[in-house]
């Protein structure tokens, strides 16, 4: 990528394209991706995740071809047609809202509600994966219909990619989320709640992959499928207010 080009946060201008990822967001808010979100390749996709975030290729090319194939067209995309309801784009979404009934398009904006509601999850200064299972359970819980396998699926694939994206591995270890700790709420704050790229953080020295990426996937579906049997007994003793 060429160095002379400025990558200062610069907030969209009007009429610049954005998506419902705050990973790809954030890329063009720095113009690591072109500014205007319009117009985007899978190359430009993935040197973007490759260098900034320090995604694997094989991992970068399956999400980069994936995204640009079924939302795009075929060659390149807006990040606007990233928020087709159903394609990757589904309900219960951890800081966006849920697409209105027979709207074409989720919203891109972020809810600065929901925001709060995941940061509140936890008292401590950081999210641990269990407290992503948490925000999980707790969007899956609110939402009209369950979300399919794949859309599930997909929903903590973005969490783990989060957790293994920004989490630090020396404070506050989770036994099951492993090398990734947790994930500083202030870099959460500015990285899903302003789509920039956190002050003071770094990329991950290793590269973030498919396999590992797969993994922490299972450990969150068995989280939360605990979680959710926990709820429900705690129902049954009517423990639950
Ligand atoms: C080419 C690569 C990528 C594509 C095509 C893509 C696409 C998407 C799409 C369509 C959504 C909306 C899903 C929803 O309804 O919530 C989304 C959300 C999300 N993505 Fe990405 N994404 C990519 C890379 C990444 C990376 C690298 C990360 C993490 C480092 C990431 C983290 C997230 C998160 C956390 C959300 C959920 C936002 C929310 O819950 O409100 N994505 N992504």
């Amino acid at each position: 990528m060429n160095a002379s080009i400025d990558h200062a946060y610069s907030p969209p201008l009007a009429g610049a394209s954005r998506s419902p990822c705050p990973a790809l967001n954030a890329l063009a808010n720095h113009g690591y991706l072109p500014r205007n979100g319009r117009g985007i390749t899978a190359l430009q996709l993935v040197r973007a995740l490759v260098e900034v975030y320090n995604f694997s290729v094989p991992l970068a090319v399956v999400l980069s071809v994936v995204g640009v194939v079924l939302c795009g067209n075929w060659w390149s995309l807006d990040l606007h047609q990233l928020a087709k309801h159903g394609l990757i784009e589904h309900n219960g979404s951890l800081v966006h809202d849920d697409a209105h009934p027979h709207e074409v398009y989720a919203p891109t904006a972020v809810d600065p509600k929901l925001v709060a509601q995941l940061l509140a999850l936890s008292p401590s200064p950081s999210l641990t994966l269990r407290d992503f299972a948490r925000a999980r359970a707790l969007r899956d819980g609110s939402i009209p219909a369950p979300l399919d396998k794949v859309h599930s699926e997909i929903a903590r694939g973005e969490a783990v990619l989060t957790m293994q994206t920004f989490g630090s591995g020396d404070q506050n270890v989770d036994e099951v989320g492993g090398l990734d700790g947790a994930v500083s709420k202030a870099f959460l704050e500015q990285w899903l709640g302003q789509e920039r790229l956190p002050d003071g953080w770094h990329k991950p020295q290793v590269p973030i992959g498919l396999v590992g990426t797969a993994s922490r996937s299972r450990n969150l579906a068995k989280m939360i499928r605990e979680l959710r049997k926990s709820y429900s007994s705690r129902c049954r003793e009517h423990t639950l207010p």
